[in-house]
């Protein structure tokens, strides 16, 4: 059969655009979406001074002073040409001291399901009776300044108490949740944090509801703070078609292995989103309760381009969609042999209530391992750009907390959230480095490798120095500290959408049944 005739065949046309048709409508994020968009996150920073004892109007006067900060950054970020700006989790009342289930009622309000009353439009309700200050003063500063706005709230939800509900004796749900509201002060989003930290005046929602929202320039999820920890939380966005996740947190950074701005980049390369992270600077005067948090950023996971700050204020970026379903980086690690226990002294630092065990690297090269309760050990082969002498103390160390199996290399004695600045700097480089594990159970993976450069750290894109669960770098900048972290889940994550599977099943089914009336 001659090529003209073949494509001329009608039968044949008809066919192709089914398959076409089914093949687009199988492609989850080919939706007509602008390549990119501008987004700011704003990163304040509070110190807790204020006690939570007050009434609803004493609870409004305190929000406000927020809300007033709030309408600033909405403006400038309308200024920057932003589409969409996220505040960070607690941001209206991370300075207030002593929350108890009952002194922190008086911060919350009844927020209705976008899903269910998909008009609310707080901006408008000028005359309501209900008490929902805040909610219209967010969705009023989304309508005026023309963008979506993405806030972290106190929501209550009254319940009636019996011995067999899930409603609390007191009669109402408490919830920490993100309020999203778009352009015209319509609420789109209303998402109740899953994995709650050390929150006892809020309650885990029943059922998990991600409050999926659609936007000309993509398709949007929110996660809050510890969430994020969880991947199949992502995993389930991303079977959702959702590419971009919006992050509201308040993260305390927890050197080596979990400073908010590495970990973050590596969540969002491991997983191949976008993950906009807007987080908040507490400081913590006595220092004796918590540790420092803060660092926000915008990690395209895809191209590896991250930017991030931990000064406070406006960030503002440009983001690329990423326009198809794309998997997670997560493979099988093998296992390897780590070098034989040399007679190093092995110490026990904590930091952060974390038992680490370390040796310190005092040759100028050498194979060197380190054991986790002979369970699983960590292995480093390295080599010093100059001979060492004391100026400069690196340690390799394995840990095994919050769920993984960690290993890492950081230098000095790091106290919390700080940065070491070494006395020589030049010594802190390496000619070549790798880091792996004996055994890591699950392909979850999440390396980070830090550089420094005496006042802040930079955060190296994975795909230069990680494979098949090792880092190999050569040449270094001074060195902050490298990490894997292997994440013990109990629940493996979906690698191919259900979706995807049951398109390409259709596709194939369509074509046979084409050809059979043939
Ligand atoms: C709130 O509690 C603090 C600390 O217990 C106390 O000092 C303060 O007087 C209380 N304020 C009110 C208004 O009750
Ligand atoms: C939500 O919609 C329901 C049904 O229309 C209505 O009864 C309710 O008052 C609405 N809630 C709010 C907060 O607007
Ligand atoms: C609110 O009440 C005022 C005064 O009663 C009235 O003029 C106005 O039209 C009302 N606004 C709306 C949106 O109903
Ligand atoms: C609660 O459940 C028990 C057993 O399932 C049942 O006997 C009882 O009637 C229920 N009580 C209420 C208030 O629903
Ligand atoms: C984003 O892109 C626009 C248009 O190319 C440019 O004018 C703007 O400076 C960029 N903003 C940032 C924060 O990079
Ligand atoms: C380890 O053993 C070797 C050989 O026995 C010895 O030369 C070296 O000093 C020992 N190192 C330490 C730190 O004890
Ligand atoms: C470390 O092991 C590598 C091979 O795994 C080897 O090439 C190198 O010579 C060893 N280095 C030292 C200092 O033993
Ligand atoms: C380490 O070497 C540097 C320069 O090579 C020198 O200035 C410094 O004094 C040395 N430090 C120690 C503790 O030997
Ligand atoms: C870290 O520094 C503190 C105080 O300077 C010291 O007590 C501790 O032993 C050091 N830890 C390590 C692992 O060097």
């Amino acid at each position: 059969m001659a090529a003209d005739n073949f494509f001329n065949s009608t039968r044949l046309r008809i066919l192709l655009s089914i398959l076409v048709c089914c093949l687009l409508s199988s492609l989850p994020v080919l939706a007509a979406y602008d390549d990119s968009y501008t987004v700011s996150v704003y990163q304040p920073r509070m110190t807790k001074t204020e006690f939570s004892n007050v009434t609803r109007e004493g609870a409004l006067a305190l929000m406000n002073r927020h809300i007033l900060n709030y309408e600033v950054r909405a403006k400038e970020a309308a200024r920057r040409k932003s589409q969409i700006l996220v505040f960070p989790e607690y941001g209206l009342y991370a300075d207030i001291k002593d929350f108890t289930r009952d002194s922190i009622e008086n911060f919350l309000e009844i927020i209705p399901d976008p899903k269910v009353n998909i008009t609310w439009t707080p901006c408008d309700l000028e005359n309501t009776t209900d008490d929902i200050t805040i909610q219209r003063k967010i969705s009023c500063m989304a309508k005026k300044n023309k963008l979506y706005i993405v806030a972290n709230v106190g929501e209550r939800e009254p319940c009636v108490f019996n011995y067999n509900s899930s409603c609390p004796m007191d009669g109402r749900y408490q919830y920490n949740t993100n309020v999203v509201y778009d352009p015209k002060g319509t609420l789109v989003s209303r998402y109740r944090k899953k994995h709650l930290f050390h929150e006892p005046y809020f309650n885990t929602p029943r059922v998990t509801d991600h409050q999926v929202f659609n936007t000309p320039f993509g398709k949007f999820a929110s996660l809050i703070c510890f969430d994020i920890y969880f991947q199949y939380e992502i995993e389930e966005l991303k079977d959702e078609g959702v590419l971009n996740i919006l992050f509201p947190n308040m993260w305390f950074n927890i050197p080596p292995l979990f400073l908010s701005v590495p970990l973050h980049a590596s969540i969002a390369w491991a997983s191949n989103i976008n993950l906009i992270s807007a987080n908040l600077i507490m400081d913590e005067p006595q220092g004796v309760t918590a540790y420092r948090t803060g660092g926000s950023g915008f990690y395209s996971g895809m191209s590896g381009e991250f930017s991030y700050s931990h000064v406070p204020g406006l960030l503002t970026a440009n983001m690329t969609n990423i326009k198809y379903h794309t998997h997670s980086r997560f493979e099988k690690v093998p296992k390897r042999k780590t070098p034989v226990r040399g007679n190093q002294t092995v110490h026990n630092p904590i930091f952060a209530d974390i038992l680490f065990y370390t040796i310190e690297l005092t040759d100028y090269s050498g194979n060197v391992s380190v054991c986790y309760d002979s369970t699983f050990c960590c292995g480093l082969e390295y080599e010093f750009e100059l001979p060492i002498n004391d100026s400069v103390s690196y340690w390799l160390g394995v840990a095994n907390t919050f769920n993984i199996d960690a290993c890492t290399v950081f230098l000095g004695n790091q106290t919390l959230g700080m940065i070491p600045v070494d006395k020589d700097f030049q010594r802190a480089k390496f000619k070549s480095i790798r880091l792996f594990a004996s055994d890591f159970d699950t392909p979850f993976v999440f390396p980070q490798v830090i550089v420094t450069n005496r006042e802040t750290y930079e955060v190296l894109d994975p795909i230069s120095y990680y494979k098949n669960g090792e880092i190999y770098l050569s040449h270094t900048s001074p060195l902050h500290s490298m990490s894997l972290l292997n994440r013990d889940y109990h629940r493996i994550p979906v690698s191919i959408s259900h979706r995807t599977i049951s398109s390409v099943l259709l596709v194939i089914a369509m074509l046979v049944l084409s050809l059979l009336h043939i």
